[in-house]
């Protein structure tokens, strides 16, 4: 019979079609791990859109590799293939696309792209399990695609992360990697992990999400509860034990999030076609219907002229409303220079990280809480 672990690295590749599926602390550590079983040379650029979570790229940094940043298509907030054309540079040596909120990144082109380049394409899944790109699951074009287990994330292990390779010699030296540098997550951390997973299931809901997500970071802050990320990392400091593995309370909630995926999958499928359907009548722009139509969006982004105005009074009103991203490399707040990137680099991301709000598609939420944050939106926002 097979262990826990193994079962739920099965369990996930199977959905997936196929693949090597490792279990990790976190999804950035999927991408770090990848990369470095890809043995690229050190100082290599590795091409990213420039909108997205500042652990992406600090991932690429601490494989001793550079990110190049290339603007996103306004529309879809994915890195946008017409930018990438006019990307020139010689020394590239991989590129990762996101399919942001769910959305599926144009993989005809970007593939298209890589494969010219000769080089690998590595996918973030972190905002997708269950989108679809012409039929094909997401996650299935690369040499490797990373996961998010994150609290807010398609699947929730409380935090952690996955890394599915389709390559078989990347991941035999994934397993390799992983097998000689990973740390144990230990008992206590596994302890505190599902203490914070318990009370997540317990209180967290669209009402109280947005003041439980700021007491979660204040404790985070005073080493209260285990979090994302650490102050550090956001200067580009490698944490300690960095390469950790998913904790056993982790697994176990990975396997019950998994006999449920199908459920979630329609359910958000379902709150997207509800946003698709109210937000032209309050003046909203949706996403256009061949962007959105028939997928499981992890959380649906509208443009706003008052993004901050409107995240202050959400706060205040309780109404669940995502700030993500807050600038090109998110949160707010991260030293982006140190990632290399530069003020006016992806001015198309600049605009969205001022823009866009997103809006939850998760199972907490249902027709009640959706209709109070349209009648929310429909009082206090502003169309661009
Ligand atoms: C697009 C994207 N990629 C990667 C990550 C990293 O995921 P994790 O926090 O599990 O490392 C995030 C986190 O929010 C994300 O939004």
């Amino acid at each position: 019979m097979s262990s826990k672990p193994e079962q739920f690295s099965q369990e996930v590749a199977g959905f997936m079609g196929g693949g090597r599926c490792f279990l990790l602390a976190k999804g950035r550590v999927g991408l770090y791990v990848g990369l470095r079983a890809l043995q690229l040379p050190r100082g290599a650029k590795i091409v990213m859109p420039g909108y997205t979570c500042m652990v992406v790229p600090s991932a690429v940094q601490f494989a001793g590799l550079d990110p190049v940043y290339v603007d996103i298509d306004p529309v879809t907030y994915n890195l946008d293939p017409q930018q990438l054309e006019t990307e020139t540079r010689k020394d590239i040596a991989a590129l990762i696309v996101q399919h942001t909120y769910g959305i599926p990144c144009q993989m005809a082109p970007l593939s298209q792209w890589a494969a010219s380049r000769s080089i690998p394409v590595i996918e973030d899944c972190c905002h997708t399990f269950g989108s679809r790109y012409q039929g094909r699951l997401c996650g299935t074009f690369g040499s490797f695609a990373f996961m998010s287990g994150q609290w807010n994330k398609p699947f929730s292990t409380g935090l952690g992360g996955l890394l599915l390779v389709h390559d078989a010699e990347v991941a035999d030296r994934s397993a390799h990697i992983i097998a000689t540098e990973g740390h144990d997550p230990g008992w206590l951390k596994n302890a505190v992990l599902h203490a914070q997973i318990v009370t997540y299931r317990a209180l967290v809901r669209p009402g109280s999400a947005m003041l439980l997500t700021s007491l979660y970071r204040l404790c985070n802050k005073y080493g209260l509860a285990i979090g994302s990320s650490s102050q550090g990392e956001m200067k580009g400091k490698m944490p300690a034990r960095y390469l950790t593995t998913l904790s056993p309370c982790q697994v176990s909630q990975g396997l019950r999030e998994m006999t449920r995926i199908d459920d979630h999958i329609r359910h958000r499928t379902r709150m997207v076609a509800f946003y698709q359907a109210e937000l032209p009548r309050i003046g909203l722009t949706p996403l256009p219907s061949d962007v959105a139509q028939g997928l499981p969006l992890l959380r649906y982004p509208v443009r706003v002229a008052n993004k901050q105005e409107l995240l202050d009074l959400a706060a205040r009103a309780r109404v669940e409303i995502g700030s993500w991203f807050e600038v090109p490399l998110h949160p707010a707040g991260t030293q982006m220079e140190w990632f290399g990137y530069r003020q006016g680099m992806c001015p198309e991301a600049e605009a969205a990280s001022r823009e866009v709000i997103n809006l939850p598609t998760h199972p907490k939420v249902h027709a009640n809480a959706a209709e109070r944050t349209l009648a929310f939106l429909r009082k206090f926002a502003r169309p661009t």
